[in-house]
């Protein structure tokens, strides 16, 4: 029975609810819109895609199904940190990267969320601080506010390439700081950490006793030749390093990640002692899923040369594209899933992203869904198929063309 038929007839809800779950609730005008072109059939080319079981890759169903169906399964042994070969075959994955582990350091979760859970509550005392940064990841408020944590942004700044404002970092730290949390390459911005920014920030974990959280579910994306350097290897600072099959496999239904501690002994040692007991608590991951972590991971390579290919594929289309007018851009991106393009601002990129999907049926995101500062960005992914993507993007640019028209 829904909450609002049990009460029905009281003018107000009973106070039942936690401050942290007074979440506003109402879809906002775009989603509205989404559903209700949904729900009338009519066609949608949808470039936020990045669901990867949706892109039409190429799966290997058999070897997949194959390694969850390993008859050790049916034996449930608890081990809080995760199942030793499990946990060696994330070795594996970093060994071959230049990044040599020790398997007692990993930890594995049922996705990078509840890792971030896990770390938030471990770091973190209620109205503590974390800083991520802005652009960024939608996810990160909920997660904080499930924790009792708050956020402060910190301001990535655009200039030829993307770049963490050292300066405006260093400000936003308060002594209710906790960490300092970096996407490497951020989502949806699309820059790596270089040697220098690790530096940097190594410096002020360790004036201010703070943690560094690195989240590298899109390090293996890079639009380079070269190998991208983990976190994982950083000692300088208590640093935590998160990745999972989500992106790396292109998997997201198995709900394997993990989080490699790795520091400064004693602390490391401390925050082992104290993720254990929470994962402890819950001991969420599943057997099958455990078991089958070597070939899920080793099936990272077929996903990632179709990833590769695709992504490739829609920045030459869109960048063929964009040649041939001078009212937008796309920004450099050095990896990740995610293109973000420039227009002139003639109105709300909500507004823009609404009427892009009500009358022509392409359905992007705005810059602010992503925590953009300004208007005038839109997201899409690059991992959508090449036909619909460039169809799409077409559309896209004729619209802020027509805008631009009408509005000079
Ligand atoms: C930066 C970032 N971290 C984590 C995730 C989610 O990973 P998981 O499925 O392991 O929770 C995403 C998903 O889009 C992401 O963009």
């Amino acid at each position: 029975m829904a909450i609002e038929e049990l009460f029905a007839g009281h003018v107000t809800l009973p106070q039942m609810f936690s401050d942290r779950t007074a979440w506003n609730l109402e879809s906002n005008p775009l989603s509205k819109a989404l559903a209700e072109r949904i729900a009338s059939g009519k066609p949608i080319i949808d470039l936020t895609e990045s669901n990867p079981t949706k892109c039409a890759f190429q799966v290997e169903t058999e070897q997949i199904l194959g390694a969850l169906s390993n008859p050790a399964s049916v034996h449930y042994d608890p081990i809080p940190q995760g199942l030793l070969p499990a946990r060696n075959a994330v070795v594996d994955y970093y060994r071959a990267r230049g990044c040599t582990l020790n398997v007692d350091d990993i930890s594995l979760t049922t996705s990078t969320s509840e890792a971030y859970s896990f770390l938030f509550r471990t770091l973190c005392n209620p109205g503590d601080e974390l800083l991520i940064p802005q652009p960024g990841y939608p996810l990160f408020n909920f997660l904080a506010d499930i924790q009792d944590v708050t956020t402060v942004r910190y301001p990535l700044i655009y200039d030829y390439g993307w770049q963490i404002d050292f300066h405006a970092l260093q400000r936003a730290i308060t002594p209710r700081t906790r960490g300092i949390i970096v996407v490497n390459p951020n989502n949806p911005t699309g820059h790596f950490c270089k040697a220098e920014d690790l530096h940097r920030l190594n410096q002020m974990c360790l004036e201010g006793d703070l943690a560094l959280v690195a989240d590298e579910v899109f390090l293996d994306f890079s639009l380079g030749k070269d190998i991208t350097p983990t976190f994982a290897c950083n000692n300088k600072a208590l640093t935590f390093t998160m990745s999972g099959l989500s992106k790396i496999s292109g998997l997201p239904q198995m709900k394997v990640a993990w989080v490699v501690a790795t520091g400064p002994e004693a602390l490391k040692q401390q925050a082992l002692a104290r993720l254990e007991m929470i994962a402890d608590t819950y001991l969420s991951m599943n057997t099958p899923t455990q078991l089958a972590l070597p070939v899920l991971l080793e099936l990272r390579h077929n996903f990632q040369r179709q990833c590769a290919e695709r992504t490739r594929n829609n920045l030459a289309q869109l960048d063929k594209l964009l040649s041939t007018q001078k009212l937008c851009a796309r920004l450099n991106l050095e990896g990740g899933w995610y293109a973000i393009i420039k227009m002139p601002v003639t109105g709300s990129d909500e507004e823009f992203a609404l009427e892009l999907l009500n009358t022509h049926g392409v359905y992007v995101h705005p810059g602010h869904f992503y925590d953009f500062a300004a208007d005038g960005y839109l997201v899409v992914s690059l991992i959508t198929p090449e036909l619909p993507f460039a169809a799409g993007m077409q559309t896209l640019v004729t619209l802020i063309d027509e805008r631009f028209r009408k509005g000079s």
